[in-house]
């Protein structure tokens, strides 16, 4: 795929040759200064009542007159903003698709600004509308291959509509990355599986990346992550990934993610009804090996270090039961009073083994609980941080990417829950408040370093007629990250 951007006034839209132009109208705006054929156009489309300037109209023309383009959508956005102009977009695309266009051109019908946000989000809306899971269904019919994307701005926009384009090329790959990592079947998507593919995205970016095998794992003290992992056939990994853009002794910036490849629940057996789903349980590690590879692909001055713990949660006659007590890495005791909060038995002593990289700050992300997505739904991942600063800075990568999150509390109020007579702590604290004991849980690790927490439950992918992973939240991510670099 081909990003470039063109400048050129409204006025020479019609001379623009493409397989497809999208031209973004902002809601109710008077289409000033377009001249002919686009003014034309527009005027005669609503009046003719074919074209409503509301948001998420679209309007196909094929071969219009006075446009050099073989098709034009027209497409309307609720506004000017980004996000906004993203949905247009993404209606415009989905207009084209199944058709043959291969070069596209996108362009403000108006006065909307083209800015690096407009650009990003333009290339990320294609990338959304060209993808398909493919992999274990061949049959499935080829996708959309658009080859081509420019977006028409001002000569002042120039220069940031070419830098979203970078950063968004970037960040599609990501997304592409962890949606396919997801959607993979749990019989493929091992966690020796996902060890390889870290090995493959280090060699293709010249990255260290070690995979500790269950002797290394063992031998770090892991216990609770070796408790998920001792009833699968399947043996855990430990990967460690590191992108180096700065100096050896500038602090990372450290990402967790939780690679369950499957959660049956274990002893504390999940219901069959939708059980499928929980191979998406890996999310969290696929989101950040998908903004590795973003970030690798950016070279940033910053370093990163990527660690995911992976195996899957199985039920057996070596399982962990309710009321078996584990030592984690930490030297903390934790009675296990339900299998299926498993997540944070992997991560907390990943937590732990964060703490030798003395990081700038930490970031885990996870699919964590089902209560998660009680609280938000699947518009907004949750997060979970006792540090303001790094909270905000969370909330504004979320808006720049529209990648949207909504944080929670964590008074420490909440850690009553986790008390246990047999233990440090339980691994859980009842229903109320699930999702905030589970971010409680995780921070009694992490007293080291800033840290936050992201429960990606509700958002990591789709279920219903469009099941399939979404990617997020590499956007947020990869935005987050890059606000590191020197
Ligand atoms: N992976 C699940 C969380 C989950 C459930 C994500 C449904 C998305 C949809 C996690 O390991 C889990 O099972 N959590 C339990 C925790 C409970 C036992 C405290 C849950 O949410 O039910
Ligand atoms: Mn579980
Ligand atoms: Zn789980």
């Amino acid at each position: 795929m081909d990003f470039g951007h063109r400048v050129a006034p409204p006025q020479g839209l019609g001379k623009l040759e493409v397989d497809a132009l999208v031209l973004v109208v902002a809601a109710g705006s008077a289409d000033s200064g377009l001249g002919a054929p686009l003014a034309d156009l527009l005027s005669d489309a609503v009046a003719e009542g074919d074209l409503a300037l509301k948001k998420g109209k679209t309007l196909y023309l094929h071969r219009p007159a006075g446009f050099a383009a073989r098709r034009v959508v027209v497409a309307v956005a609720a506004d000017t903003a980004a996000k906004s102009f993203k949905a247009a977009v993404a209606q415009g695309f989905a207009a084209l698709k199944g058709g043959g266009a291969k070069s596209l051109a996108v362009a403000w019908a108006g006065s909307g600004a083209m800015s690096d946000a407009h650009a990003e989000a333009a290339v990320l809306a294609l990338a959304d509308a060209t993808y398909l899971y493919r992999h274990t269904k061949p049959s499935a019919p080829a996708p959309w291959a658009a080859d081509s994307l420019t977006l028409i701005c001002e000569k002042a926009e120039a220069k940031g509509v070419q830098t979203g384009l970078t950063r968004g090329a970037a960040i599609a790959e990501g997304v592409t990355l962890a949606r396919e990592f997801g959607n993979r079947p749990g019989n493929e998507c091992t966690p020796t599986w996902l060890g390889q593919q870290a090995k493959k995205i280090g060699k293709s970016f010249d990255l260290e990346v070690d995979v500790l095998d269950r002797k290394q794992i063992e031998k770090l003290g892991m216990g609770a992550f070796l408790a998920v992992s001792q009833a699968s056939a399947e043996p855990p990994r430990f990967i460690v990934a590191r992108y180096q853009g700065a100096a050896k002794g500038e602090a990372p910036v450290v990402l967790v993610g939780k690679g369950i490849t499957f959660d049956t629940g274990g002893i504390s057996i999940k219901p069959a009804a939708e059980m499928d789903e929980m191979k998406f349980d890996m999310c969290g590690a696929a989101s950040v090996l998908g903004t590795l590879h973003a970030v690798a692909k950016l070279k940033p001055r910053l370093n990163l270090v990527c660690i995911v713990p992976t195996c899957e949660n199985m039920p057996g006659g070596k399982a962990i039961k309710p009321g078996d007590v584990v030592t984690s890495m930490s030297g903390q005791t934790v009675e296990i009073l339900n299998t299926d909060a498993e997540g944070r038995l992997i991560l907390c002593d990943a937590l732990t083994y964060a703490e030798r990289f003395k990081p700038t700050v930490v970031v885990d992300v996870a699919t964590l609980t089902g209560a998660c997505v009680i609280a938000l739904g699947h518009h907004n991942s949750g997060l979970f941080s006792s540090d303001d600063t790094v909270a905000d800075k969370l909330l504004a990568a979320s808006r720049a990417a529209i990648d949207p999150c909504w944080r929670l509390p964590l008074d420490e109020e909440y850690a009553e829950a986790l008390k246990s007579n047999f233990a440090d702590m339980g691994n859980v604290g009842g229903r109320p408040g699930g999702a905030i004991t589970a971010a409680m849980f995780l921070s009694r690790f992490t007293a080291k370093y800033p840290w936050a927490h992201l429960d990606i439950a509700g958002t990591a992918w789709k279920s219903g007629t469009s099941k399939g992973a979404t990617g997020r939240p590499v956007g947020l991510l990869t935005h987050f990250v890059l606000g590191h670099a020197k």
